[in-house]
């Protein structure tokens, strides 16, 4: 696995090869989820490039992004282990020459659900995927259906500036309990963990939004948002001062 850090690592490498790319944008802290995206793409593609970088502009909260996991050396033996091609981890400086001045906005979905709570957050999120897209030019890119508006809105910033990447959405993975795998998981306590698997529990079996945030009020979960589109009923919830979110077929 070759590990790349800066832009221009990452430069000479995609010179040098004219493969079929696929490519698993993540903010590191990786679990299973983010594995099975990139067995997906190892399945579809000459070859994988994971990129770990945790990317400030798309956190509008500085406590959550200081208290954000980070992981590299675990994160690394991760890979290794699932032997990619590449992993490219580069810093903020070499993303951003441009400190931020530029960046994509999207006018309608991105103000919705997350975006209403979270303001710039999927500014941030587009900005950096359009970066990522254009210096890795992968073929196949993979997304977890978790985030399933940031899917969403990748989607439609791929077909807006045709860009030509097809974007494969992959199911969430869960825990035994239900609970959708997350990085941030991992700062809930044991109790935290088995409380916070009550939100699928009542996403999934709830007959309509309005039940469901009452349940999940009654089960300790401040609601952020439960809402219903496009045939998905998604929830953002806080428990110990950590935001979960979640999305069910219904
Ligand atoms: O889903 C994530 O981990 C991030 O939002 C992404 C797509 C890697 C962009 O920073």
């Amino acid at each position: 696995m070759k590990h790349l850090r800066s832009v221009k690592d990452l430069k000479r490498w995609r010179l040098s090869v004219s493969d079929n790319i696929g490519f698993v944008p993540t903010m590191g802290a990786l679990h299973d989820g983010h594995l099975s995206l990139i067995r997906k793409s190892k399945e579809n593609n000459d070859k994988t490039v994971v990129s770990i970088f945790l990317n400030p502009t798309q956190f509008d909260n500085t406590s959550d992004l200081e208290n954000y996991p980070a992981s590299l050396e675990e994160d690394l033996e991760k890979l290794r282990s699932v032997d990619i091609e590449a992993v490219w981890a580069p810093k903020f400086e070499d993303l951003y020459p441009d400190n931020y001045r530029y960046s994509i906005t999207e006018k309608d979905l991105s103000l919705k659900l997350c975006g209403e709570h979270r303001p710039g957050h999927f500014d941030g999120v587009l900005t950096v995927v359009m970066k990522l897209f254009n210096l890795v030019r992968p073929k196949r890119a993979y997304f977890g259906e978790k985030d399933y508006q940031q899917m969403l809105l990748i989607q439609k910033m791929n077909d807006a500036f045709f860009l030509d990447i097809e974007i494969i959405p992959c199911p969430i993975v869960r825990e035994s309990s239900g609970l959708a795998m997350s990085s941030r998981n991992k700062r809930l306590s044991q109790k935290g963990q088995k409380q916070a698997s009550h939100l699928y529990q009542v996403i999934k079996n709830a007959q309509n939004s309005a039940e469901a945030n009452q349940k999940l009020k009654e089960s300790g979960f401040n609601v952020e948002y439960i809402e219903e589109m496009d045939g998905r009923r998604l929830a953002a919830v806080e428990l110990e001062g950590i935001r979960l979110i979640d999305n069910v077929s219904i």
